[in-house]
């Protein structure tokens, strides 16, 4: 058991030393720092190397940085109103008020897993009102910080409690997964998911490359709306999935950063994590109420293990609580009781399912809206994609360089692998988008 515990603690600074550039582990020993020290007037950070920009991240950083009136930010995964404003949800606004009204709150910690009624409501969001699981006690749920937090809680787990202690990623992913796991210390393969050929679901990939995965793997699954593809399996290839999964004891790892945002309807977009829940196996799933409720910035997230037995999920409980307190000890309080008013009010959870739908149906007119205009240009290539994709996002088939193009002629900033927000877009800056993606199309010569 202790060799098991130092190999993973030299796996991840190995890891670590990777992704911070540190040249080698062993040069930043005592010898480096002693030299460091004795060189006058030179700081102990001079090697340290200016770190790239974060793909997604990065994107506004350049945005901001860009003078033009007409600049659009198509990169960053934020809802925006048609005035292109970010929103806050009026159930949030009437959430706060009751909370500032309520005279006996205050700002003490919170326990390490955080606020419990929102834990409990959490996971009855995603698991559903009748969960067996839920009424047998066999879910372990603790507040985290988004959906990240919850993803990385998760990965700490797995790296000291599983055997197995590594994850197949859909191909591709949202880019933060092939960071958060290694750092975690649960090393990652990829599994093929998107077909580039036909924009689509690369089902007969998937199934094959969970097949060869070894027993008992760690997969990640997108519950809804997968970034930044927008490409989800329908119901019956779920099934398909679910079997094979299931018959080779892998653990699914469901990530949920899109409940409700997907089509509108909270309980449509759990089906996948559901399907997988009802039939009595295990399963971890991550919770962000980033979009859905909009409180992106106040970091609010669950994470859900789903366990065969009540012992068992009080003993993954227990042991959750080791892995949160030396990584930050406790969750805040705000966010966390925002949603839990939400989402015990039944006023204002029917509220929010209305404004849920409200932004949900905005990015499906978008997705209208742009498919039309391309039309009306007669864009060469096929842009049925366009309509079909789900969620926030649509991964446009535009290549590298005429993303690069149309930043530099156009001010229109997404990641380079051709993925636009949804949630970005208006009617009004629909026919800017259109005129651009039709130019890069054109002028690029290449097919899309
Ligand atoms: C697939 C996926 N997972 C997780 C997240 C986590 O987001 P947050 O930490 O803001 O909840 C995101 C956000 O873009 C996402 O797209």
């Amino acid at each position: 058991m202790a060799g098991t515990f130092m190999s993973a603690q030299v796996r991840r600074i190995a890891t670590l030393a990777a992704h911070f550039r540190v040249p080698s582990v062993a040069a930043t020993g005592e010898r480096r720092l002693q030299a460091f020290a004795t060189m006058a007037n030179t700081s102990v950070f001079e090697n340290v190397q200016q770190a790239p920009e974060d793909p997604i991240l990065g994107v506004t950083v350049a945005y901001n940085k860009d003078p033009s009136p007409s600049k659009l930010n198509l990169g960053v995964g934020a809802y925006r109103t048609e005035e292109g404003k970010p929103l806050v949800l009026d159930v949030v606004k009437r959430a706060e008020q009751q909370l500032v009204a309520e005279k006996s709150r205050n700002k003490e910690y919170q326990a390490i897993t955080g606020n419990q009624q929102f834990n409990k409501l959490s996971a009855r969001l995603i698991l559903g009102p009748d969960s067996p699981a839920i009424a047998k006690n066999c879910v372990a749920t603790v507040q985290a910080l988004s959906g990240t937090g919850a993803l990385r809680i998760g990965a700490e787990f797995l790296a000291a409690h599983y055997a197995k202690p590594q994850i197949f990623l859909p191909m591709p992913t949202w880019g933060n997964h092939n960071k958060i796991f290694p750092l975690g210390g649960v090393s990652q393969k990829p599994y093929r998911y998107y077909d580039p050929k036909t924009r689509g679901l690369d089902y007969e990939g998937m199934l094959e490359d969970l097949k060869a995965a070894p027993d008992g793997a760690v997969i990640l699954l997108h519950a809804c709306a997968h970034n930044p593809t927008g490409v989800d399996p329908t119901e019956e290839q779920w099934e398909g999935i679910r079997k094979v999964i299931r018959s080779k004891n892998q653990l699914p790892f469901f990530d949920c950063a899109y409940q409700g945002f997907a089509s509108g309807s909270l309980d449509k977009d759990a089906y996948a994590v559901r399907s997988f829940v009802a039939d009595g196996g295990e399963c971890l799933i991550s919770q962000s109420f980033a979009k859905n409720m909009g409180l992106y910035g106040e970091r609010v997230g669950a994470l859900n293990i789903v366990c065969r037995s009540a012992p068992v999920a009080s003993r993954v409980d227990s042991q959750l609580k080791l892995v949160i307190r030396p990584m930050y000890s406790s969750p805040p309080v705000h966010g966390a009781a925002i949603a839990a008013a939400i989402l015990e009010d039944g006023n204002l959870f029917k509220n929010w399912t209305v404004e849920l739908k409200g932004m949900a149906d905005r990015i499906i007119s978008m997705r209208h809206q742009l498919y039309d205009a391309l039309q009306e240009r007669g864009t060469p290539g096929d842009w049925d994609h366009v309509l079909k994709q789900i969620g926030m996002f649509t991964f446009t088939g535009l290549n590298k360089s005429q993303v690069e193009f149309m930043t530099r002629e156009y001010h229109i900033y997404m990641t380079s692998d051709g993925r636009i927000s949804m949630a970005g877009l208006s009617s009004r800056t629909v026919p800017h988008l259109a005129d651009a993606m039709h130019a890069a199309v054109v002028g690029a010569k290449s097919k899309v």
